[in-house]
């Protein structure tokens, strides 16, 4: 049961931007910060653990032989503030099912509060009736993680604004591109175009060309069925002896920045760089993408990136801090649109003032 205590005390802790001395801390109506994770991004998690100054919670998440799902949370989490860190990585269905069943246990085991922090959300792409008989899956997973006992949800770069409501729960988004704006002024590039691959990331590559003061340039992207083929068709904006910075929510096949690349090399484009927030990277995608001639593909730890996605053009900048200060916001009741604006940005992220970010 929730208690109604007085929180006024706590809402003037504010440590913009900063974790550090969280461990212990205690919100006054959801008690004691615990952070745990699934079998998704284990490393993430304990690097954002690392970031708040606390340990990672103990739990066993694993199958049994018969392919069920079974979780235990293995210290105790009666009335506190539990976040449960997981990301729809592959396999995304076994993903999501240890998720469902964290927060139900952790629903009986009686959680002050659960947040899930889901950095990747898969099935976003299936987020409108836009054929006939299709389902809208974006909407069924974010029911499903309601009615397991979700009170709150984190995410990262949604592939669409409008899939946060999809939750009737609150639910905070955290942009990437503050992350990427600061990366793009490190590489000291000159005369920038930042790309948008579809006419749908427009939107995002406003917000960078905005923080950069850039141009932009559309790519007018085609799709041909539901077969992830992805057939550029033509480009508006200048983009000749320029650098190319494509902006990407995520990077699946590869097939939409391949071809981006290619429709900005037969348009004159000097050097080629892509920035995605999630690397997918299913199937063959990183021996094409290595072999795109893209100068280089920046990404995010929001899902793994191991093994043979470490192709040779591939960087990979962390959300870890970007969670972990949004978590303790949300612990200590604080704003996070603060997080993306004026002096905490450059503070934190290094990039220019001003990015509309979450609103509260
Ligand atoms: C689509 O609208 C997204 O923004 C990405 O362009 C897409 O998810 C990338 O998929 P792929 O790498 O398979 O072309």
């Amino acid at each position: 049961m929730r208690t109604t205590t007085n929180r006024s005390a706590k809402l003037d802790m504010t440590i913009p931007g900063k974790a550090e001395g969280m461990s212990g801390e205690q919100n006054p109506v959801f008690g004691q910060l615990k952070v745990f994770s699934g079998n998704a991004n284990p490393s993430l998690a304990a690097e954002v653990c690392k970031h708040l100054g606390i340990p990672l919670g103990k739990a066993n998440v694993f199958k049994f032989s018969n392919d069920n799902t079974f979780v235990q949370f293995l210290e105790n989490i009666r009335q506190m503030d539990v976040f449960l860190i997981q990301p729809m990585s592959t396999p995304v269905n076994d993903n999501l099912m240890e998720l469902w069943i964290m927060i139900d246990a952790a629903r009986r085991a009686s959680a002050g509060r659960i947040t899930a922090v889901i950095p990747y959300y898969a099935y976003g792409r299936t987020d409108k009736k836009d054929q006939p008989r299709v389902p809208i899956t974006g909407r069924l997973v974010a029911d499903f993680i309601s009615v397991a006992g979700a009170d709150r949800v984190l995410a990262i770069d949604l592939h669409a604004g409008q899939i946060q409501g999809f939750f009737n729960i609150p639910m905070d988004e955290l942009p990437a591109i503050p992350l990427f704006a600061r990366r793009v002024k490190e590489m000291n590039l000159t005369d920038i175009v930042v790309t948008a691959t579809d006419m749908g990331s427009a939107k995002r590559a406003r917000e960078l060309a905005d923080l950069l003061h850039t141009p932009i340039a559309i790519i007018d992207k085609q799709r041909v069925d539901n077969d992830d083929n992805a057939k550029a068709v033509n480009l508006v904006g200048n983009v000749e002896g320029k650098e190319a910075v494509i902006i990407e929510d995520e990077i699946g096949t590869g097939g939409t920045v391949i071809e981006a690349a290619k429709t900005l090399r037969e348009h004159g484009a000097k050097k080629i760089y892509c920035f995605a927030t999630h690397a997918v990277l299913c199937a063959d995608a990183p021996e094409r993408l290595s072999n795109s001639g893209i100068d280089r593909i920046v990404v995010t730890n929001s899902l793994p990136v191991e093994g043979p996605k470490l192709i040779d053009n591939i960087e990979v900048l962390s959300v870890a801090p970007l969670i972990g200060d949004a978590i303790h916001r949300i612990h200590n009741s604080l704003s996070i649109g603060a997080m993306f604006q004026g002096a905490a940005m450059d503070e934190i992220y290094g990039a220019s003032r001003g990015l509309g970010g979450p609103s509260n």
